[in-house]
This record gives structure tokens, sequence and C-alpha cells, in this order.
């Protein structure tokens, strides 16, 4: 490797005066005299900080259909992420977007007979829709049609071509448009279609149509890298969450390495980015597409010395298991062709299935994200995607059990205990939380000592989990507690204790059950975080003490008055009863 960021550096005072120049090669806004877009929406002490912000990616979409709850999953684990880094009091940025070049696109928007760019601005847009209505709290949408990102793809190819490991030669394969990539030979099945019951050949791995082509295109030396990468694997361990997609990793590296066709003729694929010097090519939609995760953290403006103030490297990549192999093999061997730091992490989650199949759009069984929104609620959507979801292992969808999760976690559970705790005559939480901060150190009896041993131990686990990058290991040890606090207070029994002598010990029920509701709700809410405010508005506690530094037992010494009207009446719970069912 030449250097990569001697260059760069060089080039600075270049880039400074507006212009990215390598090797004669101009960057195409200079060219076009386009003015570079700003792609940095984050904050300005954001913008300003010298730490290196928790950086975390989801996948960009492809724009030829609209998103489906799957896309949501991915997008939501990133926003849980992110926001448990923020309640952390970290600087983080997410990053989600499109992906709007290749084969995929192109054919979508021939067969819709409108222009490919029409459609990326459609779609695009519903995809920006979902972010907002699900909350996702994104500081970018990158799209890959963004000037900013083709002179970074320009700029990336320029300088493979420069270190040597770009060369041209014919390929002979089969090439799925569906997955966008090439399959070897024992990848490749003959199948028979169960609605024309002709015969196609399709992919092994995820039964989508492949068909034979035969072109000169330019390949990058994969192979190159091979021990590299191995001895990269071997070094980090964890590097893909869960384990058992790290060790198929290692050994397809191990086994199946082959220098990777990295550009489609112009003839067939025109839709894409041309390779610089070589309009009869296009760049193939990966390589682009793997891009956009430096492009948003500034690259190729990189100040030395400062290029991790916008995030590089990431955090961690959220990925569908369908994509791991170009995550954490061509990925990281196209950015230590480059000598370009590497992700720290690759989090790998499992698919949604629909009657034991994958959701996925040429399937025909996808569900709206929109529609379930709107039908459910948007935390009662976040709260089971992100309980029911996992990492190792696929998960069913059906509206059974987003009901079923919602009658048990939500209402029994959570609103349950809030109302048991704020709505009593008999007490006061506010009058408690006072009177119970002097006696700190007061012994307990056994019912309550136990409890709030529980209670102590309750952050440390939750952070095991997020730390191990499992959010519904976290969201389930919550909800744990929660139901474990119902039980408490059940057996505790502080409503019939109407003896004088028996004040002290409602005090001290009450008040660790109400320290479990604030614990709960301020972890809550990275997770649901519109429900968790709402909880803590109804619970009293103020604004500034909702952060991971006031989940400790004894931490708040001022709340338990509701900031809003508690209301009569099932219906004016924080989970009411959901409407008929159909
Ligand atoms: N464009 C590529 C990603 C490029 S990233 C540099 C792509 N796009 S996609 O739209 O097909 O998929 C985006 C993400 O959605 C992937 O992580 C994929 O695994 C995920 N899902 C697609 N269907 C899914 C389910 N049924 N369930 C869960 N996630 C699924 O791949």
């Amino acid at each position: 490797m030449r250097g990569h960021l001697g260059v760069l550096s060089r080039q600075l005072s270049t880039i400074k005066a507006g212009r990215l120049a390598r090797n004669g090669w101009i960057c195409h806004s200079c060219r076009t005299g386009q003015v570079r877009r700003k792609l940095f929406s984050s904050s300005a002490a954001l913008r300003d900080a010298k730490e290196k912000p928790y950086y975390v990616t989801t996948p960009i979409f492809y724009v030829n259909a609209s998103p489906h709850v799957g896309h949501l999953y991915s997008m939501l684990i990133a926003d849980v992420l992110k926001r448990w880094q923020v309640l952390k009091g970290r600087p983080a940025i997410l990053s989600t977007g499109t992906d709007e070049h290749g084969m995929k696109v192109q054919r979508a928007a021939e067969l819709q007979d409108v222009p490919p760019k029409a459609l990326c601005d459609a779609n695009a847009e519903t995809f920006k829709d979902l972010a907002r209505k699900a909350n996702i709290s994104n500081d970018h949408f990158i799209r890959t049609t963004d000037p900013e990102h083709r002179d970074a793809v320009e700029y990336f190819w320029t300088g493979l071509r420069d270190s040597g490991y770009i060369y041209e030669t014919k390929h002979e394969g089969w090439y799925c448009v569906s997955d966008e990539t090439y399959y070897p030979d024992n990848a490749v099945e003959k199948r028979v279609s169960p609605v024309t019951g002709k015969t196609f050949m399709a992919s092994v791995e995820t039964g989508n149509a492949v068909e034979w082509t035969e072109e000169r295109n330019y390949h990058f030396r994969l192979t190159a890298f091979r021990d590299r990468l191995l001895k990269f694997y071997a070094e980090s361990p964890g590097w893909i969450v869960p384990s058992n997609r790290f060790a198929e990793v290692v050994s397809w590296v191990q086994n199946n390495l082959e220098d990777l066709s990295i550009s489609r003729p112009v003839s067939r694929l025109d839709w894409g980015i041309p390779v610089p010097d070589d309009s009869s090519q296009t760049i193939y939609v990966w390589v682009d597409a793997l891009i956009n995760y430096i492009t948003v953290a500034g690259y190729p403006v990189w100040p030395p010395g400062d290029e991790h103030t916008k995030g590089w490297p990431a955090d961690v990549h959220i990925v569908g298991k369908d994509i791991v192999r170009f995550h954490s093999v061509y990925w990281p061997a196209l950015l230590m062709a480059l000598d370009l730091p590497l992700p720290k992490r690759i989090l790998s989650h499992g698919h949604w299935l629909m009657s034991r199949q994958k959701m996925s759009k040429s399937v025909g069984n996808v569900v709206n994200p929109f529609f379930a929104i709107d039908r459910w609620g948007v935390d009662t959507m976040r709260y089971f995607l992100i309980y029911n979801g996992a990492m190792a292992h696929d998960s069913d969808y059906s509206n059974e059990f987003i009901v079923d999760r919602y009658k048990k976690g939500l209402q029994r559970g959570l609103g349950n205990l809030l109302n048991r705790i704020t709505r009593p005559k008999n007490w006061k939480v506010a009058e408690i939380v006072s009177s119970m901060s002097s006696k700190q150190s007061e012994p307990l009896p056994e019912v309550v000592d136990i409890h709030r041993g529980e209670l102590e131990r309750l952050v440390g686990k939750v952070e095991g989990h997020m730390e191990e990058l499992n959010p519904s290991g976290a969201l389930r040890e919550i909800m744990k507690l929660v139901f474990e606090t119902n039980r408490f207070i059940q057996e505790a029994s502080p409503w019939a204790k109407t003896d004088e002598d028996d004040a002290a010990a409602v005090e001290q029920i009450v008040f660790y059950a109400a320290e479990s509701l604030r614990l709960v709700g301020i972890l809550l809410q990275p997770f649901i975080p519109e429900k968790a405010n709402e909880f803590l508005d109804r619970l009293g506690v103020s604004h500034d003490r909702r952060t991971i530094q006031y989940a400790v037992l004894h931490a708040d010494d001022s709340y338990g008055t509701p900031m809003i009207t508690l209301g009569e009446g099932a219906h004016s719970s924080l989970f009411p009863p959901i409407p008929v069912e159909d």
C-alpha cells in the first residue's frame, strides 16, 4: 500500500481550495461546478467535538420497492444503540439512507417505465418517512446519488487503481440481479417456478434467479487480502456478532475467496457511477454502496489527525444476515487496500418471517411498516420488534404476537405497575420520596431488601447486554424487573396496611417500588422513547434527571408529583386497551 493518508494530506490544500483531485482526476462536483451540498446535519456541539462520536449505521436500502418491516428492524436496532449512548452522555451519530444504483433499480425503473432518478427520488422519500414515523434519531440520510457520495466513490476507486489492486479481465459467471451479486457454479441450482412451471437457475442460498453473464470488467484483487483478513479475524474476537456468523465468515474466506468483479459494462448497466477514466464501465453497486459509510463521515476530506471527528471508524454496522459477507469480507479488504481504519464491529441480525418464509418483496409476503405503526402505535411496534427479534436466529411476525406482547408487557406489566404506585389516595409518592431521602441506611425487612438488591444490579445487567449488542436481552432484563416489582408489591400489599404502626413499612415498600419505576423509565427511553417520556412525566421525574447517572438508587430525591393529569378510567392509562381486533 502506498501511503493513502499521506497522499490525502498532501492534497488537503487542494481540497481546502474547494477542489478534490488525485493524479489528474478531478472530482465530479468540481468538474460540473455543482456546489457541494452539506451532508452533515449534526449539532454544533458534535461538529466542534474532538472526541470521536459513537457512530452506528444501518444498511442503505434498495429503492426498487417500498420499505417493509425487515427494513424497519435494521433501523430500529441502530436507533436503540445510538439512543443508549446518548443516555450515557456520549455524542453519537446514526446514519441511514438509500442504495440507489445498480441493475435492480435500473430494471425496476424500466418495468415501471420511469426514469431511474424519479423512482429513486420517490422511494428515498418513503424511507425517510419511515425513519421519521418510527422515531429513528438519524443524523444523516445518505443517498448514493448524492454528489458528495459520487466524489467519495470516484476518489476511493482512483486510490484502489493507483495502489495496483484493480485489473481488467474477462468475466464469466452467474449474476443475480435481486441479490446484486455473482455466485460461483457450486452455489446455483436448477429450480422449477411454482407459478409458471418453468425451470430456471437460482442461487441455492436465496432462491433468487441468476443469469449467465460473459463480459470484460474490472476486478479487485480480493485474494491478495486473504492472509490479512484471516489474521485480522483471529486478532479481533467478537468483531462479528453473533459468533456463529463470525465462524461462517472465517470459513468462507478460508475456502471460497476469489477476486471480485467490481464493474459492469455500461451497455448492461448504466445506472451507476462511471469508472473514472473509463466511461465504458459502471462501478459495481456494492462497492459504491459500502463507501456510503465513509462518505457520511466526511471522506475524503479528512484533515490529518481529525479523521475521527465525524465518526469513522464506525462503532457498529448493523446488517441483516444476508449481507454479512459484503460487510465483513469485501468491505474490510477494500479499506485495507487504502490503509483506512476498519469498522469496530459488525452486528448481524436474523430475518423476520411470515409463515416460516423470509419476509421479502420477491416472495410477496411483506408487512407494510406504515400500516403496522398506524395500527399498533410506534412504541408498541418498537417494543415488539426489539423484544421478539433476534440476532442469531429468525423471528416470526404476527399480529397475535404483537397483541400478546402489548397486553403482557406494556399493559399488565408496565402500565399496571405505574397505576398501582401513582394512583392510590392513601399515599403520596413525592412525600415518601422526600421522607426516605434521609433514611437511606435504615435496615429493611427481608422482602424489601431482596427487591432493593435486584434494583441495584439492574443497570449493570442492562449495560452488559447493550455492550454485547443485544438490545433484546437488555429490554427483557428491564421487563423482568417490572414483572418482579409487580410480584413484590403484590406480596408486600402496602394498600392492605392501614395501621398507624405500619406507616414506616408502607413508606419503604412504596419507595422501592417507585424507585423501580424511575429506573425502569430511564432505561426504557432508548427502546420506547415516547412512552418512556410520558411514563416519567406521570411519575414526575424532571427532564434533567433522566440520564443514566440518575439510574441509581436514591439519585433523585424530588420526584413523585405527576407533570400531567393522570385522569380516571382505563382509557386514560399510558397503555389503553387496544382497538377491537379484526
Ligand atoms: N442495499 C443493500 C445494503 C447495502 S449496505 C452498504 C441491501 N438492501 S436491502 O434493502 O435489500 O436490505 C436492507 C436490509 O434489510 C438488510 O440488512 C436486510 O437483511 C434487511 N432485511 C431485508 N429483509 C428482511 C427481513 N425479512 N427481516 C429482517 N431484515 C431484513 O441489502
